[in-house]
């Protein structure tokens, strides 16, 4: 049995049995627990149209600097986007939406 189960894991997965220690190292941080750095994923994803101040502007995309909106207002249209601006849901984690809709509520004066 054990034979089989192993037999089946090295066709499967490619992981030789039995060496335990040269198996790779799977490197899945858990990204909430991983800090985000909100500014970052903002200057990357997000700049483009709303400028690295939130004021830019293109595109019809909002000042956010004078944005009213709630935190969690915020995460939600990130996450499902809204006329021209692109869902974030598929291109960014939770944990990283959640960071960037933080940043954004500094723009704020
Ligand atoms: C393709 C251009 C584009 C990109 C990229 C973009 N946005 Fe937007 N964003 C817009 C547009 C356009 C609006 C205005 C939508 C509307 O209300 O019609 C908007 C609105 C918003 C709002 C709501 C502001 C308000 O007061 O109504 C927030 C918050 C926001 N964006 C954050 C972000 C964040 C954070 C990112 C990056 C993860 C991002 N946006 C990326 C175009 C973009």
């Amino acid at each position: 049995m054990f034979r089989i189960a192993c037999l089946f894991f090295i066709g499967s997965a490619m992981v030789s049995c039995g060496s335990k220690d040269q198996s790779q190292k799977t490197e899945t941080p858990s990204v909430e627990t991983v800090s985000v750095d909100g500014a970052k994923v903002f200057k990357i994803n997000c700049a483009l149209c709303h400028g690295e101040d939130g004021k830019l502007g293109a595109n019809g995309s909002k000042d956010l600097s004078i944005s009213e909106l709630s935190l969690d207002e915020r995460i939600a249209i990130i996450s499902k986007g809204k006329n021209t601006m692109i869902a974030f849901e598929k291109i960014l984690t939770l944990g990283e939406i959640r960071a960037v809709a933080e940043y954004t509520m500094t723009f704020k004066k």
